[in-house]
């Protein structure tokens, strides 16, 4: 199903036979939970507890790209497979009229991982799904290209924790702050983070980052008024919202015409240019063991 941020595989949440199959479908690592997906903030709170922080953040960010990760119900749908078996929840409100409206006529929680094999790229066409799945999916909804391009950002609110960012993504961190105050990182090493898995998000390219010149074997992202008129430019304006919604098309784009390796050229940390380079970073990490 497309969502605003990313396209994602979406299963019944409370079906542990189907998340099974879509791990399979995914060849994802038993122990990456999943997002659960709702249509309310009232179907969220049939799934986990959310507390005066969580609230708030739901009630300004919701439907929109926000995930929530807080305490689950005893009474959760969403299994304890799709949860890989930890006592929190992630959960989201997507946007997307296809999103919204695949929910409410199933009438259940669904889960959806970016709908990309597992370290691969993520969709934003439903070209990039097909390509990668062909008759593995039943059915691919075609929502035209995503808006965001990027996933959702995800804050952990758990009892007697600081409100943490456990991946930056398509909200700002500081219209997230403007709600929570300063959020705590992300602990490194926590397992109830894979989504820190360090090689993540990767073409089957190289990638080079904060690249100011090109070498012979590669080609270069560009981003900025900066960079030479005949390369693929992020955001020619220096615009990181445009960067984001370019972004995954332009490396998928350049990984197909077989490049080597992909020079990036520097991109500033403001705004979702956070997010950005938190992925590239992933990108770019040595592919060994990279489970993600
Ligand atoms: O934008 C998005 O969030 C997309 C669209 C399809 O909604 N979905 C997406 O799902 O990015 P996925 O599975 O690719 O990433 C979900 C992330 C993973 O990094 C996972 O580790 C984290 O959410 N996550 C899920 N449940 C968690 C939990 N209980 N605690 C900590 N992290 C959790
Ligand atoms: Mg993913």
């Amino acid at each position: 199903m497309p969502t605003e941020t990313v396209y994602g595989l979406a299963a019944d949440a409370a079906n542990a036979n189907a998340v099974a199959r879509l791990y399979a479908a995914k060849g994802r690592p038993r122990f990456n939970p999943l997002i659960s997906h709702v249509a309310s903030l009232e179907a969220a709170n049939a799934e986990g507890e959310l507390d005066e922080r969580a609230a708030a953040l739901a009630a300004r960010f919701w439907p929109g790209p926000l995930t929530l990760v807080v305490p689950a119900v005893a009474t959760a749908r969403t299994c304890d497979l799709a949860r890989a078996g930890l006592d929190t929840i992630a959960l989201r409100v997507p946007r997307h009229r296809l999103a919204l409206g695949l929910i409410a006529a199933f009438g259940g929680p669904l889960v959806a991982p970016s709908a990309n094999p597992s370290g691969r790229l993520s969709p934003t066409r439903a070209e990039d799904v097909a390509d990668a799945f062909g008759d593995s999916v039943a059915l691919v909804l075609d929502g035209g290209p995503c808006e965001a391009g990027i996933e959702s950002s995800i804050v952990s609110l758990l009892p007697g924790e600081p409100a943490r960012l456990l991946r930056p993504g398509a909200i700002p961190r500081d219209r997230l702050e403007a709600i929570t105050g300063r959020l705590a990182e992300a602990g490194t090493g926590d397992v109830s983070a894979p989504g820190q898995l360090v090689s993540h998000y990767a073409p089957r390219a190289a990638i080079r980052l904060n690249a100011t010149d090109v070498r012979a074997d590669e080609v270069l992202l560009g981003f900025g008024a900066d960079a030479p008129a005949d390369a693929p430019n992020l955001s020619r304006a220096g615009d990181t919202v445009e960067a984001a919604a370019n972004l995954y098309r332009m490396l998928r784009e350049l990984d197909a015409a077989g490049a080597d390796t992909i020079a990036v050229m520097p991109i500033p940390d403001e705004g979702l240019g956070e997010a950005i380079n938190d992925r590239l970073a992933r990108a770019a990490a040595p592919r060994d063991g990279g489970a993600g």
